[in-house]
Protein backbone atom coordinates (compact mmCIF):
# COMPACT_ATOMS: atom_id res chain seq x y z
CA UNK A 1 0.00 0.00 0.00
CA UNK A 2 1.16 3.40 -0.72
CA UNK A 3 2.96 5.00 2.05
CA UNK A 4 5.00 8.08 2.90
CA UNK A 5 7.77 7.95 6.06
CA UNK A 6 8.02 11.62 6.83
CA UNK A 7 9.93 13.54 9.66
CA UNK A 8 7.19 15.62 11.37
CA UNK A 9 3.46 15.87 10.44
CA UNK A 10 2.52 19.71 9.84
CA UNK A 11 -0.94 20.47 10.74
CA UNK A 12 -2.86 22.10 7.35
CA UNK A 13 -5.35 24.86 8.23
CA UNK A 14 -8.22 22.82 7.18
CA UNK A 15 -10.27 23.13 4.44
CA UNK A 16 -7.51 23.02 2.21
CA UNK A 17 -7.94 23.00 -1.44
CA UNK A 18 -4.34 21.70 -3.30
CA UNK A 19 -5.48 21.58 -7.07
CA UNK A 20 -8.29 19.05 -7.50
CA UNK A 21 -7.63 17.41 -3.68
CA UNK A 22 -9.14 18.94 -0.99
CA UNK A 23 -8.58 17.73 2.63
CA UNK A 24 -11.80 18.39 5.28
CA UNK A 25 -10.87 18.04 8.25
CA UNK A 26 -8.45 16.55 10.88
CA UNK A 27 -10.11 13.04 12.80
CA UNK A 28 -8.35 12.32 16.28
CA UNK A 29 -8.29 9.22 18.32
CA UNK A 30 -9.54 10.60 21.48
CA UNK A 31 -7.29 7.76 23.46
CA UNK A 32 -4.43 7.64 21.08
CA UNK A 33 -2.94 10.76 20.14
CA UNK A 34 -0.50 8.49 18.03
CA UNK A 35 -3.54 8.33 15.21
CA UNK A 36 -4.85 10.80 13.38
CA UNK A 37 -7.10 10.51 9.86
CA UNK A 38 -6.90 13.06 7.29
CA UNK A 39 -10.50 13.55 5.54
CA UNK A 40 -9.51 13.72 1.72
CA UNK A 41 -12.37 14.55 -1.05
CA UNK A 42 -11.22 14.14 -4.98
CA UNK A 43 -13.38 14.20 -7.81
CA UNK A 44 -16.73 12.06 -6.29
CA UNK A 45 -14.63 9.78 -3.75
CA UNK A 46 -13.84 10.89 -0.59
CA UNK A 47 -11.60 8.60 1.80
CA UNK A 48 -9.20 8.92 4.40
CA UNK A 49 -5.34 8.88 4.68
CA UNK A 50 -3.93 7.57 8.15
CA UNK A 51 -1.12 9.48 10.41
CA UNK A 52 0.38 6.88 12.37
CA UNK A 53 3.48 8.37 14.69
CA UNK A 54 5.81 5.15 15.95
CA UNK A 55 9.13 5.40 17.52
CA UNK A 56 11.38 7.81 15.37
CA UNK A 57 8.85 8.29 12.67
CA UNK A 58 5.69 8.91 11.35
CA UNK A 59 3.77 7.29 8.35
CA UNK A 60 1.37 8.96 6.34
CA UNK A 61 -0.51 5.91 4.41
CA UNK A 62 -3.77 5.20 3.26
CA UNK A 63 -6.57 4.26 6.03
CA UNK A 64 -7.76 0.74 4.88
CA UNK A 65 -11.45 0.92 5.57
CA UNK A 66 -12.07 3.93 3.62
CA UNK A 67 -9.22 3.26 0.77
CA UNK A 68 -10.60 3.58 -2.61
CA UNK A 69 -9.95 2.00 -6.21
CA UNK A 70 -7.93 2.43 -7.37
CA UNK A 71 -5.14 3.28 -5.69
CA UNK A 72 -4.09 6.11 -7.82
CA UNK A 73 -6.44 8.44 -5.81
CA UNK A 74 -4.93 7.61 -2.33
CA UNK A 75 -1.61 7.90 -4.22
CA UNK A 76 -2.47 11.45 -5.55
CA UNK A 77 -3.67 12.71 -2.19
CA UNK A 78 -0.16 11.42 -0.20
CA UNK A 79 2.00 13.54 -2.41
CA UNK A 80 -0.94 16.36 -2.37
CA UNK A 81 -0.45 16.64 1.57
CA UNK A 82 2.94 16.06 1.43
CA UNK A 83 3.41 19.31 -0.93
CA UNK A 84 0.48 21.63 0.28
CA UNK A 85 2.35 21.33 4.22
CA UNK A 86 5.89 21.32 3.37
CA UNK A 87 6.28 17.84 4.97
CA UNK A 88 9.88 16.68 4.80
CA UNK A 89 9.66 13.31 3.34
CA UNK A 90 12.13 10.41 4.73
CA UNK A 91 10.99 7.37 2.58
CA UNK A 92 8.43 6.63 0.44
CA UNK A 93 6.91 3.75 -1.91
CA UNK A 94 4.89 6.16 -3.93
CA UNK A 95 6.04 6.62 -7.80
CA UNK A 96 5.14 10.19 -8.82
CA UNK A 97 5.17 8.88 -12.62
CA UNK A 98 2.43 6.60 -11.39
CA UNK A 99 0.44 9.65 -10.22
CA UNK A 100 0.03 11.40 -13.64
CA UNK A 101 -1.60 8.44 -15.06
CA UNK A 102 -5.16 8.40 -14.25
CA UNK A 103 -7.01 4.62 -14.95
CA UNK A 104 -9.56 7.11 -16.77
CA UNK A 105 -11.75 4.67 -17.77
CA UNK A 106 -13.47 3.22 -14.51
CA UNK A 107 -16.84 2.04 -16.04
CA UNK A 108 -16.56 -1.38 -15.84
CA UNK A 109 -15.06 -0.99 -12.08
CA UNK A 110 -18.70 -0.94 -9.97
CA UNK A 111 -18.88 -0.57 -6.35
CA UNK A 112 -21.57 -2.72 -4.31
CA UNK A 113 -23.94 -0.18 -4.06
CA UNK A 114 -23.66 0.38 -7.76
CA UNK A 115 -24.69 -3.69 -7.50
CA UNK A 116 -27.03 -2.94 -4.62
CA UNK A 117 -29.40 0.23 -6.07
CA UNK A 118 -29.06 -0.94 -10.00
CA UNK A 119 -28.15 -4.57 -10.30
CA UNK A 120 -27.94 -5.52 -14.29
CA UNK A 121 -31.13 -7.99 -15.08
CA UNK A 122 -31.36 -7.44 -18.53
CA UNK A 123 -29.16 -10.84 -19.90
CA UNK A 124 -27.50 -13.72 -18.25
CA UNK A 125 -25.12 -13.03 -15.71
CA UNK A 126 -21.82 -15.41 -15.20
CA UNK A 127 -19.92 -14.26 -11.43
CA UNK A 128 -16.62 -15.27 -11.46
CA UNK A 129 -15.36 -15.32 -7.11
CA UNK A 130 -11.46 -14.47 -6.98
CA UNK A 131 -10.62 -14.32 -10.19
CA UNK A 132 -6.68 -13.34 -9.55
CA UNK A 133 -4.77 -12.34 -12.50
CA UNK A 134 -7.92 -12.61 -14.62
CA UNK A 135 -6.84 -14.82 -17.43
CA UNK A 136 -10.43 -16.87 -17.25
CA UNK A 137 -12.78 -14.19 -16.47
CA UNK A 138 -11.42 -11.99 -19.87
CA UNK A 139 -11.46 -15.34 -21.92
CA UNK A 140 -15.12 -15.82 -20.63
CA UNK A 141 -16.22 -12.48 -21.39
CA UNK A 142 -14.79 -12.32 -24.83
CA UNK A 143 -15.88 -16.01 -26.02
CA UNK A 144 -19.28 -14.95 -24.95
CA UNK A 145 -20.53 -11.16 -25.50
CA UNK A 146 -23.95 -11.41 -24.87
CA UNK A 147 -23.42 -12.54 -21.44
CA UNK A 148 -22.48 -10.13 -18.69
CA UNK A 149 -19.57 -11.27 -16.55
CA UNK A 150 -18.88 -9.90 -13.25
CA UNK A 151 -15.59 -10.47 -11.63
CA UNK A 152 -15.33 -10.27 -7.56
CA UNK A 153 -11.91 -10.27 -6.39
CA UNK A 154 -10.94 -8.64 -2.47
CA UNK A 155 -7.09 -8.11 -4.34
CA UNK A 156 -7.36 -4.60 -5.51
CA UNK A 157 -3.75 -5.30 -7.62
CA UNK A 158 -5.43 -7.59 -9.09
CA UNK A 159 -8.44 -5.91 -9.59
CA UNK A 160 -6.40 -2.88 -11.34
CA UNK A 161 -5.09 -5.13 -13.52
CA UNK A 162 -7.70 -6.36 -15.22
CA UNK A 163 -9.79 -3.22 -15.23
CA UNK A 164 -6.42 -1.59 -17.69
CA UNK A 165 -6.84 -5.15 -19.59
CA UNK A 166 -10.68 -4.87 -19.89
CA UNK A 167 -10.34 -1.24 -21.26
CA UNK A 168 -7.24 -2.53 -23.32
CA UNK A 169 -9.49 -5.38 -24.90
CA UNK A 170 -12.57 -2.59 -25.16
CA UNK A 171 -14.37 -5.52 -23.19
CA UNK A 172 -18.11 -4.01 -22.43
CA UNK A 173 -19.45 -7.34 -21.02
CA UNK A 174 -17.63 -7.29 -17.80
CA UNK A 175 -18.00 -5.38 -14.92
CA UNK A 176 -15.33 -6.24 -11.75
CA UNK A 177 -16.08 -5.48 -8.09
CA UNK A 178 -13.64 -5.19 -5.10
CA UNK A 179 -15.53 -6.99 -2.17
CA UNK A 180 -15.89 -10.41 -0.40
CA UNK A 181 -18.00 -12.36 -3.03
CA UNK A 182 -19.72 -13.97 0.15
CA UNK A 183 -21.78 -10.49 0.82
CA UNK A 184 -22.17 -10.06 -2.85
CA UNK A 185 -23.95 -12.44 -3.49
CA UNK A 186 -27.08 -11.85 -0.76
CA UNK A 187 -27.73 -8.60 -3.56
CA UNK A 188 -28.10 -10.85 -6.42
CA UNK A 189 -31.52 -11.27 -7.66
CA UNK A 190 -32.75 -14.85 -7.66
CA UNK A 191 -33.03 -17.09 -10.91
CA UNK A 192 -30.95 -14.59 -12.77
CA UNK A 193 -27.35 -16.40 -12.68
CA UNK A 194 -25.84 -18.95 -15.45
CA UNK A 195 -22.85 -19.85 -14.01
CA UNK A 196 -20.75 -18.79 -10.36
CA UNK A 197 -17.19 -19.92 -11.30
CA UNK A 198 -14.75 -20.39 -8.13
CA UNK A 199 -11.46 -21.40 -9.37
CA UNK A 200 -8.12 -22.43 -6.90
CA UNK A 201 -9.87 -20.33 -3.85
CA UNK A 202 -7.53 -20.32 -1.14
CA UNK A 203 -8.15 -23.47 0.95
CA UNK A 204 -7.47 -22.02 4.27
CA UNK A 205 -6.62 -24.98 6.11
CA UNK A 206 -5.96 -23.30 9.18
CA UNK A 207 -8.88 -20.98 9.03
CA UNK A 208 -11.82 -22.53 7.69
CA UNK A 209 -14.18 -19.67 8.37
CA UNK A 210 -12.52 -17.82 5.94
CA UNK A 211 -13.27 -20.21 2.90
CA UNK A 212 -15.52 -19.01 -0.07
CA UNK A 213 -17.65 -22.25 0.08
CA UNK A 214 -19.76 -22.44 3.34
CA UNK A 215 -23.21 -23.82 3.94
CA UNK A 216 -24.81 -19.84 3.52
CA UNK A 217 -22.55 -19.41 0.49
CA UNK A 218 -24.03 -22.71 -1.47
CA UNK A 219 -27.13 -21.15 -0.33
CA UNK A 220 -27.05 -18.09 -1.66
CA UNK A 221 -25.61 -19.43 -4.72
CA UNK A 222 -28.74 -22.22 -5.11
CA UNK A 223 -30.84 -18.94 -4.65
CA UNK A 224 -29.21 -17.03 -7.85
CA UNK A 225 -28.48 -19.31 -10.00
CA UNK A 226 -31.37 -19.79 -12.37
CA UNK A 227 -32.72 -23.65 -13.15
CA UNK A 228 -29.59 -25.29 -15.11
CA UNK A 229 -27.30 -22.80 -13.75
CA UNK A 230 -23.88 -24.33 -12.24
CA UNK A 231 -21.71 -23.70 -9.62
CA UNK A 232 -18.50 -24.79 -10.62
CA UNK A 233 -15.51 -25.27 -7.89
CA UNK A 234 -12.15 -25.93 -9.23
CA UNK A 235 -9.71 -26.96 -6.94
CA UNK A 236 -6.24 -28.67 -6.43
CA UNK A 237 -6.98 -28.93 -2.59
CA UNK A 238 -7.91 -33.07 -1.64
CA UNK A 239 -8.64 -31.08 1.64
CA UNK A 240 -10.83 -28.36 -0.03
CA UNK A 241 -12.75 -30.86 -2.18
CA UNK A 242 -13.95 -33.27 0.37
CA UNK A 243 -15.19 -30.40 2.61
CA UNK A 244 -16.97 -28.81 0.16
CA UNK A 245 -17.95 -32.31 -1.32
CA UNK A 246 -19.72 -32.79 2.39
CA UNK A 247 -21.16 -29.31 2.19
CA UNK A 248 -22.76 -30.02 -1.08
CA UNK A 249 -24.22 -33.01 -0.18
CA UNK A 250 -25.87 -31.66 3.13
CA UNK A 251 -27.60 -29.54 1.12
CA UNK A 252 -28.96 -32.41 -0.87
CA UNK A 253 -31.49 -32.06 -3.31
CA UNK A 254 -29.09 -30.85 -6.46
CA UNK A 255 -27.27 -32.68 -8.61
CA UNK A 256 -23.43 -33.08 -8.66
CA UNK A 257 -21.04 -33.57 -11.08
CA UNK A 258 -17.36 -34.61 -9.99
CA UNK A 259 -14.34 -34.44 -12.92
CA UNK A 260 -10.70 -35.10 -12.38
CA UNK A 261 -7.97 -33.30 -14.36
CA UNK A 262 -10.92 -31.72 -16.73
CA UNK A 263 -9.29 -29.79 -19.08
CA UNK A 264 -10.86 -26.20 -19.53
CA UNK A 265 -10.43 -23.58 -22.29
CA UNK A 266 -7.83 -21.50 -20.78
CA UNK A 267 -5.28 -22.26 -18.03
CA UNK A 268 -5.35 -19.64 -15.23
CA UNK A 269 -1.91 -18.68 -13.05
CA UNK A 270 -2.89 -21.29 -10.30
CA UNK A 271 -4.19 -23.75 -12.35
CA UNK A 272 -0.66 -23.65 -14.77
CA UNK A 273 1.26 -23.58 -11.49
CA UNK A 274 -0.47 -27.15 -10.17
CA UNK A 275 -0.40 -28.70 -13.52
CA UNK A 276 3.77 -28.02 -13.23
CA UNK A 277 3.93 -29.67 -10.20
CA UNK A 278 1.86 -32.51 -11.33
CA UNK A 279 -1.09 -31.99 -8.75
CA UNK A 280 -4.40 -33.23 -9.32
CA UNK A 281 -7.17 -30.96 -10.08
CA UNK A 282 -10.72 -31.80 -8.39
CA UNK A 283 -13.84 -29.89 -10.07
CA UNK A 284 -17.22 -29.99 -8.43
CA UNK A 285 -20.24 -28.99 -10.26
CA UNK A 286 -22.80 -28.23 -8.80
CA UNK A 287 -26.27 -27.85 -11.25
CA UNK A 288 -29.40 -25.91 -9.97
CA UNK A 289 -32.88 -27.59 -10.48
CA UNK A 290 -34.59 -25.29 -7.74
CA UNK A 291 -36.97 -22.07 -8.70
CA UNK A 292 -36.51 -19.97 -6.18
CA UNK A 293 -38.79 -16.89 -4.56
CA UNK A 294 -37.62 -13.63 -5.16
CA UNK A 295 -35.28 -12.22 -3.03
CA UNK A 296 -37.44 -10.31 0.17
CA UNK A 297 -37.54 -6.01 0.13
CA UNK A 298 -35.18 -4.87 2.88
CA UNK A 299 -36.04 -1.79 5.05
CA UNK A 300 -33.21 0.98 4.27
CA UNK A 301 -30.82 2.04 7.35
CA UNK A 302 -32.04 5.08 8.32
CA UNK A 303 -30.88 7.54 11.59
CA UNK A 304 -32.88 9.96 12.98
CA UNK A 305 -31.20 13.17 14.23
CA UNK A 306 -29.43 12.73 17.15
CA UNK A 307 -27.96 15.09 20.00
CA UNK A 308 -24.17 13.24 20.48
CA UNK A 309 -23.41 13.20 24.72
CA UNK A 310 -19.35 12.95 24.25
CA UNK A 311 -19.99 10.80 27.67
CA UNK A 312 -22.27 8.60 26.51
CA UNK A 313 -20.06 8.31 23.36
CA UNK A 314 -16.96 7.32 25.52
CA UNK A 315 -19.04 5.02 27.56
CA UNK A 316 -19.69 2.97 24.43
CA UNK A 317 -16.13 3.25 23.19
CA UNK A 318 -15.08 -0.19 23.37
CA UNK A 319 -18.21 -2.13 24.06
CA UNK A 320 -19.39 -5.13 21.96
CA UNK A 321 -23.03 -5.67 21.55
CA UNK A 322 -23.59 -9.27 20.83
CA UNK A 323 -27.07 -10.99 19.30
CA UNK A 324 -28.12 -14.03 17.49
CA UNK A 325 -25.47 -14.12 14.41
CA UNK A 326 -24.40 -11.11 14.87
CA UNK A 327 -22.69 -7.80 16.68
CA UNK A 328 -21.73 -4.39 16.69
CA UNK A 329 -18.25 -3.49 17.94
CA UNK A 330 -17.51 0.37 19.12
CA UNK A 331 -13.48 -0.09 18.36
CA UNK A 332 -12.51 3.66 18.21
CA UNK A 333 -13.87 6.98 18.85
CA UNK A 334 -12.47 10.27 16.93
CA UNK A 335 -13.07 14.13 17.92
CA UNK A 336 -13.08 16.19 14.11
CA UNK A 337 -11.43 19.23 13.88
CA UNK A 338 -14.85 20.64 12.55
CA UNK A 339 -16.60 19.37 16.16
CA UNK A 340 -18.50 16.11 15.48
CA UNK A 341 -17.29 12.68 17.03
CA UNK A 342 -16.95 9.38 14.94
CA UNK A 343 -16.91 6.20 15.89
CA UNK A 344 -14.63 3.56 13.71
CA UNK A 345 -17.01 0.02 14.02
CA UNK A 346 -17.45 -3.20 13.18
CA UNK A 347 -20.77 -4.84 12.83
CA UNK A 348 -22.85 -7.73 11.01
CA UNK A 349 -22.23 -11.28 10.93
CA UNK A 350 -20.00 -12.93 13.34
CA UNK A 351 -17.89 -14.50 10.11
CA UNK A 352 -17.60 -11.52 7.99
CA UNK A 353 -18.38 -8.15 9.19
CA UNK A 354 -18.08 -4.96 8.11
CA UNK A 355 -15.11 -2.43 8.97
CA UNK A 356 -16.70 1.01 8.43
CA UNK A 357 -17.05 4.62 10.46
CA UNK A 358 -19.78 6.45 11.98
CA UNK A 359 -19.78 9.65 11.55
CA UNK A 360 -21.79 11.66 14.55
CA UNK A 361 -23.07 14.90 12.99
CA UNK A 362 -26.67 16.41 13.21
CA UNK A 363 -28.12 12.59 11.74
CA UNK A 364 -25.50 9.72 12.03
CA UNK A 365 -24.02 8.85 8.82
CA UNK A 366 -21.68 5.65 8.17
CA UNK A 367 -18.43 6.56 5.87
CA UNK A 368 -17.39 5.83 3.86
CA UNK A 369 -20.37 4.06 2.72
CA UNK A 370 -24.02 2.71 4.02
CA UNK A 371 -23.44 -0.98 5.03
CA UNK A 372 -24.52 -3.59 2.70
CA UNK A 373 -27.88 -4.57 3.36
CA UNK A 374 -28.21 -8.10 4.45
CA UNK A 375 -30.99 -8.48 7.55
CA UNK A 376 -27.94 -9.14 9.85
CA UNK A 377 -26.26 -6.07 8.87
CA UNK A 378 -29.37 -4.41 9.29
CA UNK A 379 -30.04 -6.10 12.97
CA UNK A 380 -26.73 -4.97 13.52
CA UNK A 381 -28.09 -1.52 12.46
CA UNK A 382 -31.08 -1.14 14.87
CA UNK A 383 -28.91 -2.27 17.63
CA UNK A 384 -26.70 0.50 16.90
CA UNK A 385 -29.55 3.44 17.03
CA UNK A 386 -30.81 1.98 20.51
CA UNK A 387 -27.46 1.90 22.15
CA UNK A 388 -26.82 5.42 20.39
CA UNK A 389 -29.87 6.24 22.03
CA UNK A 390 -28.77 5.41 25.24
C1 LIG B 1 -5.52 -18.77 -5.12
S1 LIG B 1 -6.16 -17.35 -5.92
C2 LIG B 1 -6.83 -17.97 -7.43
C3 LIG B 1 -7.01 -16.90 -8.45
C4 LIG B 1 -7.60 -17.33 -9.80
N1 LIG B 1 -8.97 -17.83 -9.66
C5 LIG B 1 -6.74 -18.36 -10.49
O1 LIG B 1 -7.19 -19.49 -10.67
O2 LIG B 1 -5.58 -18.03 -10.81
C6 LIG B 1 -7.62 -17.02 -4.95
C7 LIG B 1 -8.15 -15.60 -5.15
O3 LIG B 1 -9.38 -15.46 -4.46
C8 LIG B 1 -9.42 -14.16 -3.88
N2 LIG B 1 -10.39 -14.22 -2.76
C9 LIG B 1 -10.24 -14.89 -1.58
N3 LIG B 1 -11.34 -14.76 -0.82
C10 LIG B 1 -12.22 -13.98 -1.53
C11 LIG B 1 -13.52 -13.49 -1.26
N4 LIG B 1 -14.16 -13.77 -0.12
N5 LIG B 1 -14.13 -12.72 -2.21
C12 LIG B 1 -13.48 -12.42 -3.37
N6 LIG B 1 -12.24 -12.87 -3.66
C13 LIG B 1 -11.62 -13.64 -2.77
C14 LIG B 1 -7.98 -13.90 -3.46
O4 LIG B 1 -7.70 -12.52 -3.33
C15 LIG B 1 -7.20 -14.54 -4.61
O5 LIG B 1 -6.91 -13.62 -5.65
Amino acid sequence: MPHLHIERFNPLPLPHRHGDVTFEYLAENVLHDDEKLIAVRMEEKAFFLLLKTLPGKTLLKADKLSRPSPTWYVKKALLAYAEAAGLNVLASNVDTADTGMHLDDNRALWSIHDFAERFPTDREVRIEVGFGSGRHLLHQAKTHPDILFIGIEIHKPSVEQVLKQINIRKLDNLLLLDYDARLFLELVPSNLVGRIYVHFPVPWDKKPHRRVISEAFVNESIRVLAPGGKLELRTDSDNYFAYSFDTFMRLGRNHLEIRKNRDIAVSSKYEDRWKRQEKNIYDLILHNDTLSEPLAPLEAFTFAPAACDEAHLRALNGQTLRFEGGFVHFERLYRLGDGRMMFRLSLGPFERPEHLYLLLGDVPEYFPATPVRSRTNLEAHRRLKEALDG
